[in-house]
């Protein structure tokens, strides 16, 4: 394994050592270092902060976004032509999607270009909403189709549009460009959202009341999951030599190694195994928002994230996943699921409120339904049900922009680290007219994640381009639970 550079890009790391790694197993491990951080200058400036989080127009990160396609809403939310319009909220905007007659999706400005009344209460109807206050009518490409408050020999209806971002649906999902380009870039090649016809695909999103940048880094940040997730998971209860196994036993990754790459980062942690050999968790971050955590084996997990701003203190987590071959958290030898990994997203019924769609029963005003005595007899580390209940939970639990001036970030932290920078360089970099490679290359999203055994003087970025590539049948590693050999 090489030796972490993340350093040299994090300016404001003013205080760090580093050192061989530990002699835990010193005869099986690859020459490594490991960044040890130990002072107090690891966090961020609060204007780097705000620069990371803002997402409203004019923003240098809001604007970036807008170079993307964005998940907007689900295509069961518009069921049926002229249904029932929906309030969206989108990079701290306000917009209303509606399908018009012939099935168009329309996502537009939610105030009305007369006078502001909320286009929500429109009438959709004839291809169009027409807005209840004065009549005035618009298309799903932004155009005012009538308006009938006007004397008819008028031409002003020509010289009025309402905002409408164009909207295209692929797989179940609807998806927007708030961009400033006429002629629009490709969608990304998101793996799961590309299945063919009959294909086993699904598409879910959750609110989550906080910042998206805190969001995202719960799904970069793997050391967390033997503790919050497997913090009660001994690994007697597991087979040797499985990946779960492996997960617990050492509870957290012995190195991180993480790469800056053309769709934005990646990272390989790793621990030993029995053997010579190196188990390594594979993950990526894509910009602008999405990730790909390494649950399950590489090669054949196909499952993408993408943590959407819906403003500077919400987010929408977009999960995308195809097939599942084998999930590897399937329980311990005794049938149980590890502590707490059940899955717990009961929600509450959507409301029609910008803030009111696809939120859990579960929240910050129940604290999430922790039970105590399943934290107390370590039945659940958490005592919190449920795998993303649990990241809910504590990225919520930060605060609504979490303060990075506060931190105090380890090794553990280099990819988050690394991740930040990347966002922050793009946005500045954009400022300088310098357009991101992901904008206009959607091949670059041709990735997958996930855990791999590795030689151990292998370089495992290298060592797993093969296994990385998404749209490859592996149907020789479906059903294993101790993954590829590369
Ligand atoms: S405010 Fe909408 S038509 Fe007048
Ligand atoms: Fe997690």
């Amino acid at each position: 394994m090489e030796a972490l550079f993340f350093c040299s890009v994090f300016r404001s790391i003013t205080n760090i050592a580093t050192e061989l790694t530990p002699s835990l197993h010193p005869t099986k491990l690859p020459l490594s270092f490991k960044i040890v951080y130990t002072g107090e200058a690891t966090m961020l400036t609060t204007s780097d902060n705000e620069l990371m989080t803002k997402v409203g127009p004019g923003t240098p990160v809001g604007e970036l976004i807008r170079q993307y396609w964005i998940p907007a809403i689900m295509s069961s939310e518009l069921p049926t032509p002229d249904s029932d319009p929906v309030r969206v909220r989108l990079l701290s905007e306000d917009l209303v999607a509606f399908r018009d007659t012939d099935g168009n999706v329309g996502l537009i400005d939610n105030y009305c270009p007369h006078r502001r009344a909320s286009m929500f209460f429109g009438r959709n109807e004839e291809c169009g909403l027409r807005c209840v206050y004065h009549g005035w009518k618009f298309d799903s490409n932004g155009d005012c189709v009538d308006m009938p408050s006007e004397p008819a020999e008028s031409n002003f209806k020509d010289k009025v549009k309402i905002t409408a971002y164009p909207c295209q649906e692929r797989n179940g999902v609807i998806w927007t460009y708030m961009g400033p380009r006429t002629e629009l870039p490709p969608l990304p090649d998101i793996e799961p959202n590309m299945m063919p016809e009959g294909s086993e695909w699904s598409v879910s999103t959750v609110l989550r009341d906080c910042n998206w940048v805190q969001a995202l880094e719960g799904d970069i940040d793997t050391s967390h999951l033997g503790f919050l997730h497997f913090g009660s998971v001994n690994s007697e209860d597991l087979t040797p030599g499985a990946f779960d196994y492996l997960t617990v036993n050492p509870r957290a990754p012995q190195g991180y190694d993480v790469v800056d790459t053309d769709y934005g980062t990646s990272y390989g942690a790793w621990r030993p195994t029995a053997g010579d050999d190196i188990y390594w968790r594979v993950a990526h971050f894509l910009a602008p928002f999405y990730s790909m955590i390494p649950t399950n084996v590489l090669g054949v997990q196909i499952l993408v994230r993408a943590w959407v701003p819906v403003d500077d203190t919400h987010s929408m987590f977009w999960n995308f996943s195809g097939p599942n071959p084998f999930r590897s958290v399937t329980g311990t030898k005794k049938g149980k699921a590890p502590g707490g990994a059940s899955v717990n997203n009961d929600f509450i019924p959507n409301s029609s409120n910008f803030l009111g769609r696809w939120r859990l029963a579960a929240n910050e005003g129940n604290d999430y339904q922790i039970d105590r005595e399943a934290q107390k007899n370590n039945k659940i580390y958490t005592g919190i049900t449920g795998i993303h209940l649990q990241d809910q939970a504590v990225t919520e639990s930060m605060g609504a922009i979490s303060d990075r001036t506060r931190e105090h970030l380890g090794a553990s932290d280099s990819m988050v680290i690394k991740t930040r920078q990347s966002i922050m360089r793009a946005a500045r970099n954009l400022q300088e007219g310098i357009i991101p490679p992901t904008v206009d290359r959607p091949e670059l999203y041709q990735e997958r994640s996930g855990g791999v055994i590795l030689p151990k003087d292998a370089k495992w970025y290298e060592a797993t381009k093969e296994l990385r590539k998404a749209f490859v049948d592996r149907p020789e590693l479906v059903g294993t639970d101790k993954g590829p050999k590369a």
